[in-house]
């Protein structure tokens, strides 16, 4: 079961063997193997790692209340092989026959609740860039004037914060300076790229450089954002840090979206950070 889930993650991220094997620094015959439930527990976890493949339904023998004596007898394993198993060795075999007994429900936990998921909306919606992210930013874009939608506890360096603490409301406040720099509550991502188109439109701000998920399926972002933006597909996956500065996965892609950068800018900027700029189809060339 685990191995068939853990396949089926690795197909959902679009994945091959071989792309996940580069991901871990293994050969592609190691995935095969493992997604045939052979190898160690240690590639096991990588791959894990590697995939946001985390498992709901686990149980401790401890939280079972099971004796090293009742597990062998039910698993048919040594305690040797046991015990190596609870310090992470061992093979996937021998998991998979322990999981049986200790854990027969443990399934992938659902994506975003594993970890973005955690904790309320407000809390979700306040993960701030973090430091080496926000230095590719700078060195291809410039320094910073505004942060919009700013917060105390965030890494982001700007001449001027709007923060919602303070009675601010980067929604409605003027907007001001030559880069603002928007990594909005992802749960109204639309809004605030509303928001910066209308301000970049407007004049108010020579360039915007916003960070958000993958949402391209509005019809404003089609219709108006899309002849106005250029957006950079970002390779791998960004570890924001929640209030506590402590880096968290994000579950889904991101991407940035530019309004008013010059050409030298996007170029320095793929020249830092992994991915790509998406080509501008010209008006009326058929596509779509
Ligand atoms: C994803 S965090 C990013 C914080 C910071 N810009 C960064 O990149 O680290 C989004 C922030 O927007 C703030 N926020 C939400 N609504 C806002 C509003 N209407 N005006 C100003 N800030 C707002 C929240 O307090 C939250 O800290």
């Amino acid at each position: 079961m685990l191995v068939k889930e853990l396949r089926e993650a690795r197909r959902l991220a679009g994945w091959s063997q071989r792309t996940l094997a580069g991901r871990v620094d293994l050969d592609a015959q190691a995935i095969k193997r493992l997604e045939k439930g052979v190898g160690s527990v240690g590639t096991l976890i990588m791959v894990m790692g590697a995939l946001d493949f985390r498992l709901t339904g686990l149980a401790t023998r401890r939280k079972r209340s099971m004796s090293l004596d009742e597990m062998t007898e039910k698993t048919k394993l040594s305690r040797t092989t046991i015990a190596s198993l609870e310090r992470g060795g061992g093979s996937v075999k021998s998991l998979l026959r322990l999981m049986a007994v200790l854990a027969p429900r443990a399934r992938r936990r659902a994506q975003e609740r594993s970890y973005w998921g955690q904790g309320d909306k407000d809390d979700r919606d306040s993960r701030f860039t973090p430091p080496d992210f926000m230095a590719a930013i700078y060195t291809a874009f410039g320094e910073i004037d505004l942060d919009p939608c700013g917060h105390v506890l965030s890494p982001v360096i700007a001449r001027r914060r709007i923060l919602l603490s303070e009675g601010g409301d980067g929604l409605t406040d003027a907007w001001s300076g030559r880069l603002v720099f928007v990594n909005p509550p992802f749960s109204e991502l639309l809004k605030w790229l509303q928001r910066a188109h209308g301000q970049w439109r407007a004049g108010t701000v020579e360039t915007v450089v916003c960070l958000g998920p993958v949402r391209t399926d509005s019809r404003w972002f089609h219709d108006t954002l899309s002849a106005d933006a250029d957006i950079y597909l970002l390779r791998g996956r960004v570890r924001f840090l929640d209030p506590r500065g402590q880096g968290q996965h994000t579950p889904f892609s991101l991407m940035i979206v530019t309004l008013g950068a010059t050409a030298e800018q996007k170029k320095r900027y793929a020249e830092l950070v992994p991915g790509f700029w998406l080509a501008r189809s010209a008006a009326g060339d058929g596509i779509g």
